[in-house]
This record gives structure tokens, sequence and C-alpha cells, in this order.
């Protein structure tokens, strides 16, 4: 499972983005939601189709919008765009389906984290080339974790987990192709992120450094955040 892949290495990017992303509050569809007058799906694929090794994008769009989701992104870059499903594991595997011939690599990027710059994509992508099944961009985690369980009344704290041990994951996640589909084929139940999926068959998931820039904007103050992020991404 870990061979090395031909030089090329030809990539393709998975981008789940038919998320109801209700956290944001009231407003349509995560993706399509606009961060300095674009929504996020464009920023997101703006900076994918920047990254020299990509030869194809799929993105799963809420079934609604697919029509709607391939005329915005027209203007940006060559884009396969199909209707993805009820959770984003779902959404994942139905992009897979649509993946074209002759891909080697395959990552698995949320639009949710549209200021991820194309250098990310590149090194993750460079990691499952040099080898690695299952690559993941991680950040040290500044906060600290305490595990907890219902009290009589609030929660309580059942433990401190040792925070140097610890990361936060972002996406893309790399894969090479074969390992992406088997997990995938094989998933009984839903996971959060498809390097888990990887965890769960018993392969190696290996980290490299991620990006502050590749933040998820999941609540209205990330969108305050990536704003003033733009002009450095
Ligand atoms: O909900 P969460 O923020 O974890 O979603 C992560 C990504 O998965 C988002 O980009 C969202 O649009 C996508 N998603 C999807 N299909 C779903 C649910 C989420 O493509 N059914």
């Amino acid at each position: 499972m870990t061979a090395q892949l031909n030089a090329r290495g030809d990539v393709a990017v998975l981008v789940p983005a038919a998320g109801a992303g209700l956290r944001l509050g009231p407003g349509g569809p995560k993706a399509l939601r606009l961060l300095a007058g674009e929504p996020l799906l464009v920023h997101a694929i703006r900076r994918v189709a920047a990254a020299p090794s990509v030869r194809a994008i799929v993105v799963a769009a809420p079934a609604s919008d697919v029509q709607a989701v391939r005329e915005l992104l027209a203007p940006v870059a060559a884009v396969t765009v199909v209707p993805g499903g009820a959770e984003r594991q779902e959404s994942v595997s139905l992009a897979l389906a649509a993946v074209p011939p002759g891909i080697d690599i395959v990552l698995v990027h949320d639009a949710a984290r549209a200021l991820t710059p194309p250098q990310l994509i590149e090194a993750v992508a460079a990691a499952v080339r040099a080898g690695h099944p299952a690559v993941i961009p991680v950040l040290p985690v500044v906060d600290t974790i305490k595990e907890v369980g219902p009290g009589p009344e609030l929660e309580v704290v059942l433990g401190t987990v040792d925070r140097a041990v610890l990361r936060s994951v972002q996406t893309p996640q790399g894969f090479r192709h074969d390992v992406l589909a088997a997990v995938h084929a094989a998933a009984a139940d839903s996971l959060t992120d498809d390097a888990g999926l990887v965890e769960k068959a018993g392969l190696p998931v290996t980290c490299v450094p991620g990006s502050e820039l590749a933040l998820k904007i999941t609540r209205p103050m990330d969108l305050i955040l990536a704003e003033a992020l733009l002009h450095v991404s």
C-alpha cells in the first residue's frame, strides 16, 4: 500500500459542498454564502484550480442547486458537478464515482475551507505521491481539551487529554485513489472525515503541516475572520 506512484501522480479534487450550513445561521447552503461578494465555493474552487497537479475537480452540490452551481463555476474552472447526498460521506462517495479515468491521487476538500492556499493542496498531493496512502493537514491544538460527561446538573470533567499529542485536522485530505475507493465501498457507518475510514481499515494516515488559512468557515464569526484574511490568501 505504500508503493511509489508514478512521478506524474495525476490529482482529482472532490469538493463536498452539499451541506445546509445551519451553524452559519439562516441563508441557504453554506457553500453558496457570500464572502466579499462571491460564494465560498467560488473562492475554494479558484484556489483548487490554481494547484498545478490538479487535473480534475468534482463538486457535490445541493441536489436542488446542481445547475446553478454548474453555471456559477463555469467561468472559474472546468468542474464536474454532481448532486450531493444526505450526509457528507455520501456526498464524497457520489463525487468519487464521477472521477475520470487515469487519476492516481484523490483529494477531498471541504468547500467551507474556502481560503485554503494552493500550496497546501500541492503539499498534500506530494506526500501521497511520495508513497503515503493517506495524508491529512494538521495544526497543533491551542486550547486545553477536557473529556466531559453528564453530571447531576451540568457537565463534569472526566479527564484532561495531553494537548501535546493532539492535532486539529483540516482538508484537503489526500489518498491513493484505490485506497479511498476501497474504504468508501466498505464504509458501514458515517464519519466526519475520510481519513477516519482509512484508520478504521488499519492503514497508516500521515500528517503534514496545515495552514491557518485553511480554517473551516462554520459560524458567523468565521465569515468575519475570513473576510479579514482575504487580502493575505
Ligand atoms: O457540516 P460540515 O461543516 O462538517 O460539512 C463539511 C463539508 O461537507 C461542507 O463543505 C459541506 O458542504 C459538505 N457536506 C456535503 N453534504 C452533506 C453535508 C455536508 O457535501 N450532506
